[in-house]
C-alpha cells in the first residue's frame, strides 16, 4: 500500500513489479513465502530485518560470528556463527554487514541463496536492475535503466539517477546523490551526503568521504574528500 500521499502508487516499488524485472527472483521461488536469515546482527543487520518485515517477509533470525547465541535483535534470535548457514537449506540469506570488504568475504565464503531487501518506500524506475544480495533502504530512489550489482547497499534516502552502473559490493550512504550516467566500480564506498556529478566514473578501491562533491572521473584508488573532491 502506498502510504505516502505525495507519491503516485504506480511509481512505488511493489514485490510484483520487482519480480517482473528480475527473473532471477522468480527462479529462486520468491513467489512463495520464504524465511530470511540475516548474516550480521549489528546495526545494519537490524535495519535489514526492519526492511524485510516492512516488505512482508519473515525474518527467521540472524547468524553472527561475534554476537552470543540467543541474543535477540528486534525480537529475532541469533542462532550462531555464520558457518551455521548450512543448517537452513530452505532459507534466503541477506548479508547485513555495512563494510564492503567484509560483505564480499562473507559472500565468497558461504554459497547460499541470497535474496534482496527492498523497502516498500523505495522508488525504482523502469528497466532498473538490482542484483541479488542488495539492500535498498527507505526513501531511496533508483531511476530508470540503472544497474545495481550484487550485495550493494543503497542506504536511506540515497538518490541514484538514470543509467548509472554500480558494481558489486558498492555502498551508497544515506543521502548521497548521483547524477545520470555515473559508473561506480566494485567495492566503492560513497559517504553520507556525497554528490557525484553526472557522467563521471569512479574506480574500484575508492572511498568518497561524507559530503564530498566529485566532479571528475576518479581513476586512482584512495580516499577523496571536499569540494571539489581531492585525494587525501
Ligand atoms: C573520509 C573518511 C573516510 C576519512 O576517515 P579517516 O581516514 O578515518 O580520517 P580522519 O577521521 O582521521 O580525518 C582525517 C582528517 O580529514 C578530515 N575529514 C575526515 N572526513 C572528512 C570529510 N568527509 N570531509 C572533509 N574533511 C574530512 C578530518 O577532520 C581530519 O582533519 P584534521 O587532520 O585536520 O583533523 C571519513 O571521515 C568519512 O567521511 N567516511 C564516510 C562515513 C560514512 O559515510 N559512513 C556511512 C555510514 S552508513
Amino acid at each position: 500500500m502506498n502510504t505516502n500521499p505525495k507519491t503516485p502508487s504506480a511509481t512505488r516499488f511493489s514485490a510484483d513489479y520487482n519480480l517482473r524485472r528480475h527473473p532471477f527472483a522468480l527462479a529462486s521461488g520468491e513467489k512463495k513465502q520464504r524465511n530470511y536469515i540475516i548474516m550480521g546482527a549489528g546495526g545494519h543487520g537490524a535495519v535489514v530485518a526492519d526492511i524485510l518485515r516492512a516488505s512482508g517477509k519473515v525474518v527467521l533470525g540472524f547468524l553472527d560470528d561475534g554476537i552470543p547465541v540467543g541474543t535477540k535483535v528486534l525480537g529475532a534470535k541469533v542462532f550462531g556463527k555464520l558457518e551455521r548457514c548450512a543448517d537452513f537449506p530452505e532459507a534466503v540469506f541477506i548479508i547485513g554487514v555495512g563494510d564492503n570488504a567484509i560483505r564480499k568475504k562473507i559472500a565468497q565464503t558461504y554459497t547460499v541463496e541470497y535474496g534482496q531487501a527492498i523497502h516498500p518506500s523505495a522508488i525504482i524506475g523502469e528497466a532498473a536492475e538490482i542484483g541479488l544480495g542488495t539492500v535498498v533502504m527507505a526513501n531511496s530512489i533508483i531511476n530508470p535503466r540503472t544497474k545495481i550489482g550484487g550485495h550493494c547497499i543503497i542506504n536511506t534516502s540515497a538518490s541514484i539517477d538514470h543509467d548509472n552502473n554500480l558494481g558489486n559490493f558498492v555502498h551508497v550512504s544515506p543521502g548521497a546523490v548521483s547524477g545520470g550516467d555515473v559508473s561506480i566500480a566494485e567495492g566503492t564506498h560513497v559517504g553520507i551526503g556525497a554528490v557525484l556529478k553526472n557522467g563521471i566514473s569512479i574506480c574500484s578501491g575508492t572511498v568518497i568521504g561524507a559530503g564530498a562533491v566529485v566532479v571528475k572521473n576518479i581513476t586512482e584508488p584512495g580516499t577523496y574528500i571536499g569540494l571539489p573532491a581531492a585525494r587525501i
